[in-house]
């Protein structure tokens, strides 16, 4: 007869055997963490990885946050594996934590920041610090009023050539219309001519220009269903050798080609005739400092950081923004009095002189407003967080140090409490911003911290859909789900349809 012993001796048992108790006494202990600060959450275990599967899917799972906050209120724990991280929903714990107390929440994250390929672990996103300071604050004018104003005339172009290639669709196709297909390709080359001064030639190109085709590359990367995200979660201490190895979730020849982009830009950028300069990038060029400077110096970026960020300036701007405006379009098809509504206000706005410039485009009142409502509903960032340095008491709860808050955008915004029919899309609600509160409202985020291309976003969204509603009429199709869409997470939010089909009708 088989026995265990046949394979490996008493005493390897044994040894096995004392090495699993003390794993499961180190987990038993690790999990008591959140228990002694009294923050409520689901019971751990090994086969729930901490209390990770009592979530929806992976990429579904900033839907459970509203069932969350029900049944343990607005302060509650998880864990990832053994890390503890709480999640805050209440808004003045939050106001405390992302504005008045900035400096003991300064970053986002600390783990998984340098698994991004070299240049884009230097990205903004991905700094923490002091570092973070120093680029934050050579990054922010070139996001001033001026540069935008400077920008919007590339933008347009962008948004005429969007048009255009809507007017072939409803030549060729009925105005049936892949909105990711268009919308993707309008912000792609907005953002490359605004930020980069290029013209990627994405939307004119019948066959795919090499430009959306490594964008799409970039944003294929699927997260939470590559295993190696969770090893690193389970494992942290095991993200520096990844580091070491240069490991990055995104498919290596699309950020490749990216930073190759940024450079060659940066060239012609820095040469003394530069034939095409671009704002963002232009910027960034001339703000470059050597790795030694950075030590003395509280502006200026190291040439990798400019790589770096002008590789993030597409990665950041571009899926967010392209989801905004297609749950945007989506919104206003299934709503055609709100469409009409919106487009008397643009008609109105454009009649004088048949232009729109940044002053006319921020002065549409009802388009913000239909902009911010389709921002809660379909927020591109369901989730935010904060990382506490130093325990800190606030409102009674205590937050010990080096733990991650998360911030539950996405259920805040849908929070019954909050709103009044939080599944419909209703713009009205919007009219009067200083009733809402920015951080139960938060799609950029809040504090010293928030999105730095939040203005360049809506300036891109609202020349879009006015350039839209100014030449077409947007409806559904047979095959377009009714609202309130299903939405999963990739690299952002967006619907889980793999393709999401609205029609544009030429207008008389
Ligand atoms: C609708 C479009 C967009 C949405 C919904 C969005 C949302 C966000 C959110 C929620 C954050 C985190 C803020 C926080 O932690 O409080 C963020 C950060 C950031 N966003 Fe955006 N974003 C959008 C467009 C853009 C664009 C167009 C750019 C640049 C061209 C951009 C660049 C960044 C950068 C660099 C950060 C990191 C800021 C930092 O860490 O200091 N975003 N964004």
């Amino acid at each position: 007869m088989w026995s265990p012993l046949d394979i490996l001796s008493l005493e390897t048992w044994i040894l096995i055997a004392t090495l699993l108790c003390l794993a499961r006494f180190y987990l038993h202990r690790k999990w008591q963490f959140l228990k002694k600060l009294n923050i409520p959450h689901y019971p751990p275990s090994i086969l729930k990885i901490g209390t990770l599967r009592y979530n929806a899917k992976p990429s579904e799972f900033f839907t459970s946050d509203l069932e969350m906050k029900k049944k343990f209120g607005m302060v509650y724990g998880q864990y990832m594996g053994w890390s503890p991280r709480i999640v805050i929903s209440d808004p003045d714990i939050l106001k405390q934590i992302m504005i008045k107390e900035f400096n003991n929440f300064y970053d986002r994250q600390k783990s998984l920041q340098k698994v991004n390929g070299k240049a884009l672990n230097n990205g903004l996103t991905n700094i923490t610090g002091d570092t973070w300071r120093r680029v934050r604050h050579t990054i922010s004018p070139m996001f001033s009023t001026s540069k935008l104003r400077s920008m919007i005339g590339v933008i347009d172009k962008c948004a005429d050539e969007m048009v255009e290639n809507l007017q072939s669709i409803a030549k060729d196709n009925d105005g049936v219309f892949d909105t990711k297909g268009v919308f993707g390709k309008y912000t792609l080359s907005a953002i490359c001519s605004a930020a980069f001064g290029v013209d990627v030639n994405s939307q004119k190109d019948e066959k795919e220009s090499k430009a959306i085709r490594m964008a799409k590359k970039l944003f294929q990367a699927k997260f939470l269903s590559n295993p190696m995200l969770y090893i690193l979660i389970i494992f942290p201490w095991m993200e520096k050798i990844a580091e070491k190895m240069d490991f990055t979730f995104f498919p290596r020849d699309a950020l490749k080609y990216f930073e190759n982009l940024t450079n060659s830009i940066l060239k012609i950028s820095s040469s003394p005739d530069p034939k095409q300069t671009s704002t963002v990038l232009q910027l960034l060029a001339e703000s470059e400092i050597s790795e030694k400077e950075t030590k003395s110096k509280t502006k200026g970026l190291t040439h990798m950081e400019i790589t770096g960020n002008g590789v993030l300036m597409i990665l950041a701007g571009y899926e967010t923004t392209s989801s905004a405006i297609i749950f945007l379009a989506f919104n206003l098809a299934w709503h055609k009095d709100v469409q009409e509504k919106l487009r008397e206000e643009i008609r109105e706005i454009v009649k004088s002189d048949n232009s729109l410039d940044y002053e006319k485009l921020n002065g549409l009142k009802y388009l913000t407003q239909c902009i911010n409502e389709s921002l809660r509903l379909y927020p591109p960032a369901p989730r935010n967080g904060r990382y506490c340095e130093k325990k800190i008491t606030i409102n009674g709860i205590t937050i010990p140090g080096k733990i991650h808050i998360d911030i539950p955008t996405y259920g805040m915004a849908r929070d019954p409490e909050y709103w009044d029919e939080p599944e419909k899309y209703i713009p009205e609600r919007m009219d009067d911003m200083s009733k809402i509160d920015p951080i139960i409202f938060q799609p950029f985020g809040a504090g010293p911290r928030n999105c730095i291309g939040l203005r360049l976003a809506l300036m891109k969204i609202r020349l879009a859909i006015c350039k839209v509603l100014l030449n077409f009429e947007l409806d559904v199709c047979p095959d377009t789900p009714k609202p309130p869409i299903e939405i999963i997470i990739e690299a952002t939010m967006r619907p889980k349809v793999d393709v999401l089909h609205l029609k544009a009708i030429p207008l008389k």
